[in-house]
């Protein structure tokens, strides 16, 4: 039997956070009805940040209560501090992730806090989520590149890894944040990240910026990276990242992983179809290459 590679679902929340409209609850509930269609069963979903710093977000509460309960689906949200957290477990949250990053820049203009004062902003949110039975996920940005700074190094990145995982992070994601790696940094990044954390608590989550996601996900599979992070139609980045366009889209990991002889029970025509219809409630193309080639693909069912 071929083996499962596990997709973390981020539209809903990295990808529609970074549209300059403001997408609605019912449509964002419709967006997931049709991924858990597809049988994508790890969505992030929401966002309980400040409605201030992302607009985009708003009415996240509204939607993890509305949103069907499923036996095996699991539904994640970000929570960046105490009243994030709050309000997500208010919300009905079984999951929470929690975001820092390995750039001080990036630090401050994405979270208005250095990397050290993070830290201890989420030890105390990590303790209180998981003494609630909270799963929390850890994510770190600019692994591979910073738009302030350029270069990161990967001891910098592993060992913020390590604490955030020592602090009960059960995963931690590791973000290439504005698309700069490429298979050789990816390489060099997770050999760093794998001296301390096995690559089960590891999960890669690439942007497509400069059209080297898939190629490091190949990068990351050979090394032993089971779990990616991916965004439907291509949708996503980062609000603070000049450059940051587009996550990688789940359609062409799909389509490459299954390529490849792994499965991830995720039907693609079904999944072709959840980014038709986000696409078209944006009014805009999908940046998925199997989704285009592929446009008359939604009507049979081929989960691998
Ligand atoms: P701050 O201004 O330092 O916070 O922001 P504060 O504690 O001083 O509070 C300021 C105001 O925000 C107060 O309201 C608080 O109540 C409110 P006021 O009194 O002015 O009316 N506030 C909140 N409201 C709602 N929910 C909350 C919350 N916290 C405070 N949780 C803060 C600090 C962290 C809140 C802010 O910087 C923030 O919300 N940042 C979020 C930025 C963000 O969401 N970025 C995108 C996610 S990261 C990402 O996309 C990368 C990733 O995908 C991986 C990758 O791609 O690499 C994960
Ligand atoms: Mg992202």
């Amino acid at each position: 039997m071929s083996e499962h590679i596990r997709i973390v679902e981020v539209g809903p929340r990295d990808g529609l956070q970074n549209e300059t409209q403001y997408v609605d609850v019912s449509t964002r509930l419709g967006l997931v009805e049709r991924l858990l269609e597809a049988n994508v069963r790890h969505i992030e979903v929401a966002s309980f940040v400040s409605p201030k710093w992302v607009p985009q977000m708003a009415g996240s509460a509204e939607l993890m209560q509305r949103l069907p309960r499923k036996p095996g689906v699991h539904y994640s949200a970000l929570a960046p501090n105490l009243k994030g957290l709050e309000a997500a477990m208010a919300a009905g949250c079984e999951e929470v992730a929690v975001f820092g990053a390995a750039s001080e820049s990036f630090s401050r203009r994405n979270i208005n806090c250095s990397i050290r004062e993070s830290l201890e902003r989420f030890r105390t949110v990590i303790e209180q989520a998981r003494g609630h039975q909270l799963r929390v996920r850890g994510y770190v940005s600019c692994v591979l590149g910073c738009p302030y700074e350029g270069g990161i190094e990967p001891g910098k990145v592993a060992e913020v890894a390590l604490i955030m995982s020592e602090m009960g992070c059960h995963e931690i994601s590791l973000g290439d944040t504005i698309g700069l790696g490429n298979p050789d940094s990816t390489r060099r990044l997770l050999e760093a990240c794998l001296s301390v954390i096995p690559a089960a608590q590891l999960a890669g989550h690439y942007h497509d910026t400069y059209g080297m996601a898939l190629a490091n996900i190949v990068a990351s599979l050979d090394l032993g990276i089971r779990t990616f992070d991916s965004s439907v139609a291509g949708l996503g980045g980062c609000p603070y990242a000049t450059g940051a366009s587009g996550n990688v889209a789940t359609e062409d990991v799909v389509h490459l992983l299954h390529s490849l002889g792994y499965q991830t029970g995720i039907d693609l025509p079904k999944l072709i179809r959840a980014g038709q219809y986000i696409s078209a409630s944006l009014g805009r193309e999908t940046t998925s290459r199997v989704a285009r080639a592929m446009p008359g693909y939604g009507t049979s069912s081929a989960a691998a």
